[in-house]
C-alpha cells in the first residue's frame, strides 16, 4: 500500500466506508484502478477543465471538511464517458460539492451503465457530507459518470468524484470514450483580388473630437479611395483610405465610400453619426492579456500592430491594439522592468520601464491606421498589482488622452467601497484598503456604479473619444446600468480561458442579456481564445478544437460581442487567420442594428441562436454542444418567419438553396453551422 492509498483509506474510513473504499481488494483475478490515472482534461464540462486528484480550480479536493488525495475534480454539467467492454466488476467512490465554492452551488451525481442510470446521489449542497457508492457493473460495456446542475444553473458547481476507483478483470483497463478531434479545416474563401469594402458601416464621433477612421478594404494593391458626401471638416487620403479631421455639428452624414484597383471598383454606404455616442458597433481589435499577460512590453504592442497590418486583418475592419495590465509600475515586483516611481512630482502616472515612450507608441500605432487602448482600475492597484487610478481619475484620463489613447478598459480589481471614506484624506494610505476584493452582495447599486461614474465624468471632459470598456465580471447585473455610466461595453463574466468548458460555458450563458445590447453599448463575454495564447511568457496553441473555435467566433459574432483577439499576432497560422477574416461572419458581429442573438430553440445539447440583421434577414447559429455529430434543426416558427427562405452558409460564403418551414444541418461535435436566412425575393 503506498502513501496515497493509506491517506485515501483514512479519508474514507472517516466516512465509515473503510471496508470498500481505499482498501485493496486483493484478488488474483481483478485489480483496482484509480480513474484519476486517465487524462480527463478534455472531458465535457460546463466550466474549466477536468483534473486528476485536484478540484476544477486546481486545489486539494475537500468535501464538507474532509480532504481527498485521489479522484477527479470537475464542474457541472459534466460527463466522464468510460469504455469498460464488459471487463469491469465494480465502481466505487465518494462524491460531493467541493468546499472551495465558499457555500455556493448545488449538484447531482449519477452513474449510467450502458445508457441506464444505476445510481443517483440526490441533490448535494455545500457541506453535504460526501456520499459513497459502490456499484456492481459486471457485464457493462460503457459507463457515464454524470454531474448535473440540480436544475438551478451551474454557477459554482464544483464537483469532486473522490477516491474514484474501478475494479477490472486482471489486465483490462478502462479507457475514456472520447471522440477523435478533427484536424483544422479552413472554410473562409480567400479574399478576391477585386476591391471589397469591409468592416463597420456606421461610426460615431463626438463633436470636436479628432476623427480617425481608415477604410477597410480587401483586393489587390495599389488601391485608391474616394468618398461622396464627406461632411465639411473631414478629408480623405486617397492612397491610404484614412479619413481624418473634426466635425463640429451633431448630425448623421451618409457617405458613399469607393475603393478602386486595376481590376474594378467597390462602393459601400457609410454612416457617420456625430453626437454623444461612440462605439456604435462592437470594438474589433487585439488585447495583450490572453497571450502576454504580465510579460507585455511596448515592443510586443508594436509587433502586434505591425502584424495587424501585415496579416491583412486591418483590411477586414480590425482596428484596436489594446495594452492590458502591466504597462504601469508594479507595487512590489522583483523585476526591474516593472519598478520605478509610480507618479511624478505633479502626480502624473508614469509607465514602467518597458513602456519608455507612450506618445511615441500611440503615434506608431496611429500611423499604421490603427487605434490604441490601455488599461486601468478604479482601486489603488490593478488585478496584477500595478499602479492605477484611485484618487487620480481625472488626471489619469487627461494623461491617457494626451498620450493619444482611444480605448480604456477599466477593471474593478482592488476597488472597494471602504476607499471612498478616505478619498479626501491624503494622509490615509489606500494600500491598507487595496487588496483584491470583489464587489459583494452587501454593496448597494451605487457602490457598484460609483467608480465607473467617476471615470465616466473624467473621460467626458477629454477632447478625444475614448471607448470605455467596463470590467467588473458581471456583478450587480451591470448590463442593466452599463450604458448609464457611459460603458460602451461591460464584461458579463469572470475571465475566459481556452477550454471548451470555459468558452462554451460563458458563451451559451449570455442568453437573456440580449435586451441590454445596442449601438454604443454591448455585453462583453470576454476576449477571444484562439491562436497562440497562454497568459505569457510561455505560449501554446489554443486548447479549443477546430470545431470549438468555429463555435467561439460564430457565437461571439451572433452575440454582438466586442471581438478582441487574444493571441500572439506575430504567430498567426492560416487556420486562425481564416477564422478572423471571414467578412460575412464579421458582418454578423458588426451589423448596424447592434442586436444580440438569443437562444430560440433548445433540444438537449443542441441549440439554435438567432440575431436580427439590418437587412431584414436573420443570422442563425445551429450549435451542437454534444460529444457526437448530430442533426440540428431550425424551424421557421422559432424565428417568427414563414414561406420560402434563402439559406446562406456564412463560413463557406455559399447559398445552400431555398427552404420552407425549416432548415437542418449535420453539425460536428462542439461545432456550428452559421447561416443567414433571408426571405426569397
Ligand atoms: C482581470 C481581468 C482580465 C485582465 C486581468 C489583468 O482578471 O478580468 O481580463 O485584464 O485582470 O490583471
Amino acid at each position: 500500500m503506498n502513501k496515497r492509498d493509506v491517506r485515501s483509506m483514512i479519508a474514507c474510513a472517516a466516512l465509515g466506508v473503510a471496508s470498500w473504499c481505499g482498501a485493496q481488494t486483493a484478488s488474483d483475478k481483478t485489480e483496482d484502478i484509480w480513474l484519476s490515472t486517465l487524462d480527463v482534461s478534455r472531458i465535457e464540462q460546463g466550466w474549466g477543465q477536468g483534473r486528476s486528484n485536484r478540484t476544477v480550480d486546481n486545489r486539494r479536493m475537500t468535501i464538507a471538511g474532509k480532504s481527498f488525495e485521489q479522484g477527479i475534480g470537475t464542474h457541472a454539467n459534466s460527463i466522464i464517458p468510460l469504455k469498460v467492454d464488459g471487463k469491469a466488476v465494480k465502481i466505487s467512490g465518494c462524491v460531493g460539492l467541493d468546499d472551495e465554492t465558499g457555500g455556493r452551488g448545488s449538484i447531482i451525481f449519477s452513474v449510467k451503465a450502458d445508457g441506464k442510470e444505476i445510481w443517483n446521489s440526490g441533490t448535494m449542497k455545500p457541506q453535504t457530507p460526501a456520499k459513497v457508492f459502490s456499484l456492481d457493473i459486471k457485464g457493462v460495456k460503457t459507463l457515464d459518470l454524470v454531474v448535473s446542475d440540480a436544475g438551478d444553473g451551474y454557477d459554482y458547481d464544483h464537483a469532486d468524484w473522490a477516491d474514484l476507483k474501478i475494479t477490472m478483470l486482471s489486465g483490462a483497463k478502462p479507457t475514456l470514450d472520447m471522440p477523435e478531434i478533427e484536424e483544422p479545416y479552413i472554410l473562409t474563401p480567400k479574399p478576391k483580388p477585386t476591391p471589397r469594402i469591409n468592416g463597420t458601416k456606421v461610426f460615431g464621433v463626438r463633436p470636436g473630437s479628432p476623427f480617425f477612421f481608415r477604410i477597410a478594404a480587401t483586393g489587390d494593391r495599389p488601391m485608391t479611395f474616394s468618398a461622396d458626401g464627406l461632411p465639411e471638416g473631414l478629408t480623405l487620403d486617397a492612397k491610404t483610405g484614412q479619413i481624418s479631421g473634426k466635425l463640429t455639428k451633431e448630425g448623421e452624414y451618409k457617405v458613399m465610400l469607393h475603393a478602386r484597383n486595376a481590376l474594378g471598383e467597390a462602393e459601400r454606404e457609410f454612416k457617420i453619426v456625430c453626437g454623444p455616442t461612440i462605439g456604435l458597433t462592437p470594438a474589433m481589435g487585439w488585447n495583450s492579456w490572453n497571450c502576454f499577460a504580465s510579460a507585455v512590453t511596448a515592443e510586443d504592442i508594436k509587433a502586434a500592430a505591425d502584424a495587424m497590418v501585415e496579416s491583412g486583418l486591418i483590411d477586414h475592419g480590425w482596428m484596436y491594439i489594446n495594452i492590458d495590465d502591466y504597462w504601469m509600475v508594479h507595487r512590489n515586483s522583483d523585476d526591474p522592468s516593472l519598478q520605478g516611481p509610480h507618479r511624478d512630482q505633479d502626480g502624473k502616472i508614469l509607465p514602467n520601464p518597458r513602456f519608455p515612450d507612450m506618445p511615441g507608441l500611440t503615434d506608431y500605432v496611429h500611423d499604421l491606421g490603427l487605434r490604441i487602448g490601455l488599461y486601468s482600475s478604479p482601486g489603488p492597484w490593478s488585478c496584477g498589482g500595478c499602479v492605477t487610478s484611485f484618487r487620480y481619475e481625472e488626471q489619469d484620463a487627461t494623461q491617457y488622452a494626451e498620450w493619444g489613447f482611444d480605448y480604456l478598459k477599466y477593471d474593478w480589481c482592488s476597488y472597494n467601497k471602504g476607499l471612498e471614506e478616505h478619498r479626501d484624506d491624503l494622509s490615509w494610505d489606500p494600500n491598507s484598503g487595496g487588496n483584491i476584493t470583489y464587489a459583494n452582495n452587501s454593496y448597494t447599486l451605487e457602490d457598484h456604479q460609483r467608480p465607473y461614474v467617476i471615470m465616466q465624468k473624467a473621460l467626458a471632459k477629454q477632447p478625444r473619444d475614448i471607448i470605455y470598456s467596463l470590467c467588473q465580471y458581471g456583478t450587480a447585473d451591470v448590463w442593466k446600468w452599463g450604458p448609464d455610466v457611459g460603458g460602451n461595453s461591460w464584461r458579463t463574466t469572470q475571465d475566459i480561458n481556452d477550454s471548451w468548458g470555459s468558452m462554451s460555458g460563458i458563451g451559451f450563458r449570455q442568453d437573456g442579456l440580449e435586451a441590454y445590447a445596442g449601438p454604443g453599448h454591448f455585453n462583453d463575454p470576454d476576449m477571444l481564445v484562439i491562436g497562440k495564447v497562454g497568459w505569457g511568457p510561455q505560449l501554446r496553441d489554443s486548447r479549443l478544437t477546430p470545431n470549438e473555435q468555429y463555435t467561439h467566433i460564430s457565437l461571439w459574432s451572433l452575440l454582438a460581442s466586442p471581438l478582441l483577439i487574444g493571441c500572439d499576432m506575430t504567430q498567426l497560422d492560416d487556420f486562425t487567420l481564416s477564422l478572423l477574416t471571414n467578412d460575412e461572419v464579421i458582418e454578423v458581429n458588426q451589423d448596424p442594428l447592434g442586436r444580440q442573438a438569443s437562444r430560440v430553440a433548445l433540444d438537449g445539447q443542441l441549440e439554435v441562436w438567432a440575431k436580427e440583421m439590418e437587412d431584414g434577414s436573420k443570422a442563425v447559429g445551429l450549435f451542437n454542444r454534444a460529444n457526437r455529430e448530430a442533426t440540428v434543426t431550425v424551424k421557421w416558427s422559432d424565428l417568427g418567419i414563414e414561406g420560402q427562405q434563402v439559406v446562406r452558409d456564412l463560413w463557406r460564403q455559399e447559398d445552400l438553396g431555398n427552404f420552407e418551414n425549416k432548415f437542418e444541418a449535420k453539425v460536428g461535435r462542439h461545432g456550428v453551422v452559421l447561416v443567414k436566412i433571408s426571405p426569397k425575393k
